[in-house]
């Protein structure tokens, strides 16, 4: 039997502990952290943030969780955060600073509470309720969106991009945004389901953001092998190999051993007779164009180009993917398997000159609609906040028409959801009703912040909500551009009901997550990486 009284040690030495009120304390503040990093970013009027890294590389953004993703972050709790952003990010595609900003905010609100000695449980409880009280607010004042309403859809997209691309740039993006989702969705019944990762993305800096465009079709960032080969192919007959048109490279390190000249003379006449084969196979199939994803040998070029074969190499595996899908051609590892029916179909393979360089485009494929977007723009900078941009704009497109449900933004669907919740917290009572009532406080952090970014006084803000809301003005808002309050609807403020009611739910898990957690076991790591963690160990008191 276990006895006596001395402490038994179960944590390595070096080890960081922290407990109760500290361990709370703390991982509260670095999650505050977090958000008041992003929070002067948000809408549109937002400022920018220049990122530098330990290269000394610079990302000029204001794009939450570009930020989020590009800084270190060490502590656990701050992490906790980040990780709200990347999921906000995944399931919508936007609405980033916005979940940060009110987990941070919950967080600050909570700690009010903890001063006043009411139980982290407690608080969770009601912030739970709050939330679920939160998402009907949403759901009620939802607003309807059909796949067909080109111009509410646009509009949706606008505000994504509102404050990220220049102004100019916005309505090409949102309309380029709209007609890629539109290509590329898939109905089943009456359900809609959008894949924005069958979307190409290519960007290419030169030119001007005008000129960035929409592609029906497939781009390849690459230029054909040989230059004899046919700049462009009609009607193309497409192979997609998975094996590289070599010899020579086996797996196996085979060794040879020459004795005499002939007999190299003899090697490399079989060598070259092997590569003459295997363009022999390609050519008997068939194929007008063949999309290599390993290596193909200067010889197979050669030979290729000869036959009249466009060809590209080192075609990365998404794009193989991708191509099989376009054009209905199977990926093939074995030339002599090869059958007519495994290749596929596109009305036209050419290299393009974009800006300095070459690409390929395959266009009119004949299987699946294939959509691609070339960015352009004068700097990598305008490139890339481009390219952030529209992933926003795809993404809020693809959610909104996926669910057919949109709420006004400018902070109104966050007024109406903290003047809901506070009503519900007096209809709870208890202690529960403070941790609602704080819930609501931080809802309001999101008219706020777009206050205090266009320079207006947020405490005479809310107030004006309260009352447009009380009069019954749902869609009222912040006009970042006026500083009035007014009706997002009429501004085409809008946003997808999943962005917020992901923002709403992720924030609060989080809260949650971080208020129930009061002892903090850190492992002395070397780069700080895999510690704290797991179960069982906070358990080194003594047997008494
Ligand atoms: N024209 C506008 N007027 C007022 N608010 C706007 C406007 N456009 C966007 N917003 C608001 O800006 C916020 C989004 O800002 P953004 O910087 O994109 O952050 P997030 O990463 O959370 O999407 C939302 O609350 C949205 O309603
Ligand atoms: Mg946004």
């Amino acid at each position: 039997m276990l006895s006596g009284r001395t402490p038994i040690l179960i944590l390595k030495e070096g080890t960081e502990r922290e407990k109760g009120r500290d361990a709370q304390h703390n991982n509260i503040r670095a999650a505050m952290a977090i958000a008041d990093a992003v929070r002067s970013t948000l809408g549109p009027k937002g400022m920018d943030k220049m990122l530098v890294d330990s290269m000394g590389d610079v990302v000029i953004t204001n794009d939450g969780v570009t930020i989020l993703k590009e800084i270190d972050v060490e502590h656990p709790a701050a992490k906790m955060i980040v990780e709200v952003a990347k999921t906000q990010d995944a399931e919508t595609g936007d609405g980033t600073t916005t979940a940060v900003i009110l987990a941070g905010e919950l967080l600050k609100q909570a700690q009010d509470l903890l001063e006043q000695d009411i139980h982290p449980t407690t608080i969770a409880d009601g912030y739970r309720m709050a939330s679920i009280k939160a998402i009907q607010v949403l759901d009620d004042i939802a607003l309807k969106v059909k796949p067909s309403d080109a111009a509410t859809l646009k509009r949706i997209a606008e505000t994504s991009l509102t404050g990220k691309v220049a102004g100019s740039n916005k309505e090409l993006l949102a309309d380029i945004a709209y007609k890629a989702v539109t290509a590329i969705m898939e109905k089943d019944g009456d359900d809609i389901s959008v894949d924005i990762d069958n979307i190409k993305v290519e960007k290419k800096q030169g030119g001007s953001a005008e000129d960035t465009e929409l592609i029906e079709g497939i781009i390849l960032d690459k230029d054909r092998v040989h230059t004899g080969m046919p700049q462009s192919v009609k009607n193309a007959k497409i192979l997609l190999l998975n094996t590289a048109l070599e010899v020579g490279k086996t797996e196996i390190d085979a060794k040879i051993e020459i004795t005499d000249p002939s007999q190299l003379q003899k090697f490399l006449d079989q060598e070259e007779q092997m590569i003459r084969d295997m363009v022999e196979q390609v050519k008997k199939s068939g194929a007008t164009v063949l999309f290599c994803q390993k290596g193909i040998d200067d010889l197979a070029q050669h030979y290729l180009a000869k036959a009249g074969i466009f060809a590209l190499r080192r075609v990365s595996e998404k794009d193989m993917k991708k191509l099989a899908k376009a054009t209905g051609a199977s990926i093939l590892s074995d030339l002599d398997e090869i059958t007519a029916k495994d290749l596929g179909k596109a009305g036209m393979v050419e290299e393009r000159k974009i800006g300095d360089d070459k690409m390929t485009f395959v266009t009119d494929c004949k299987k699946a609609k294939a959509v691609s977007i070339l960015i352009r723009g004068g700097t990598e900078h305008v490139v890339d906040e481009i390219e952030r941009g529209l992933h926003d704009a795809l993404g809020v497109i693809g959610v909104a028409i996926e669910d057919g449900k949109m709420v006004t933004g400018g902070g109104s669907a966050a007024v109406e959801i903290a003047m809901a919740a506070r009503d519900y917290a007096a209809t709870v009572g208890g202690r529960e009703q403070l941790a609602i009532e704080k819930f609501a406080d931080a809802m309001e952090t999101i008219p706020r912040a777009l206050a205090t970014s266009a320079g207006m006084d947020p405490i005479d803000m809310i107030i004006g909500l309260h009352k447009a809301h009380a009069d019954g003005h749902t869609h009222h808002g912040v006009n970042v551009y006026t500083g009035k309050i007014e009706d997002m609807k009429k501004l085409h403020v809008l946003e997808p009901l999943r962005v917020g009611r992901q923002a709403v739910r992720s924030a609060t898990e989080v809260a949650i997550m971080i208020l129930r957690i009061d002892d903090v076991i850190a492992a002395k790591s070397a780069g700080g990486g895999k510690g704290g963690g797991g179960g069982g160990m906070g358990m080194d008191e003594d047997f008494d």
